[in-house]
């Protein structure tokens, strides 16, 4: 079974990321090749953004490969790896025939692995049959799709919940609400990946920041 939560914010911009990090409540930092070149974070540039996220107190980085082919995915997830110190790195692999064959390769030999656009049940059962660290479904992707996504994820955490010796988490990326992330939450998934623009609406909450003048005001006025 899923014990604890792990928080991950979505994004290769070091500036942005710096609004979030350091804090106790964030897991990690995930990236993918879109998040990159949104970002102007070339492949090279790449372990040293990770790295930096590691020094701001991310306890797991995700990068994700770049070839389509067993092969190619196991020299690129080879490559990123050799920065890093065991476990700190979690390698990202579509959930194709190839992705699912190249990251059981890559769990063999204890590297921890996250099979990414998952669209359907069967697939997060597969990652958590071959002992993946997570499986990613898109949320908002689904719902752009005109799919029930919540159904949908909900669906694939009872087959991932089914197997109690399983670590495998659910990492529900394409967040676009408060909403979406609190919905996630009642159904129980073991990972969600946020944007950081989402990052101070769950923190920052008005009222508490409201109470909070107030108790400081009182505390200024005390004798
Ligand atoms: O990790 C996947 C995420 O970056 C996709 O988000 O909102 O572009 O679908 P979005």
């Amino acid at each position: 079974m899923n014990q604890d939560f792990h928080l991950y914010l979505d994004s290769a911009d070091l500036a942005e990321l710096k609004t979030c990090l350091p804090h106790p409540v964030v897991h990690g930092v995930t990236t993918n090749p879109t998040l990159l070149r949104r970002a102007g974070i070339g492949r090279n540039d790449l372990p040293g953004l990770l790295k930096r996220c590691i020094d701001l107190g991310a306890r797991q980085v995700q990068a994700q490969v770049y070839s389509s082919e067993v092969d190619g995915m196991l020299e690129d997830a080879r490559a990123l790896l050799s920065h890093f110190e065991p476990g700190q790195l979690v390698v990202k692999i579509p959930a194709t025939r190839q992705g699912l064959d190249a990251g059981a390769r890559l769990i063999a030999q204890g590297v921890p692995v996250t099979w990414t656009a998952v669209y359907a049940p069967e697939q997060a059962h597969f990652a958590a049959q071959l002992g993946a660290a997570y499986a990613a479904p898109y949320l908002g992707r689904l719902e752009d799709a005109g799919i029930d996504g919540l159904a949908l994820i909900a669906q694939m955490q009872g087959l991932i919940s089914q197997r109690p010796s399983s670590c495998t988490r659910l990492l529900v990326a394409s967040i676009r609400s408060r909403e979406a992330y609190l919905s996630l939450l009642e159904l129980g998934v073991g990972a969600i990946t946020i944007p950081p623009r989402l990052f101070a609406e769950l923190l920052d909450h008005p009222a508490t920041l409201d109470a909070e003048r107030g108790f400081l005001a009182d505390a200024h006025a005390l004798p």
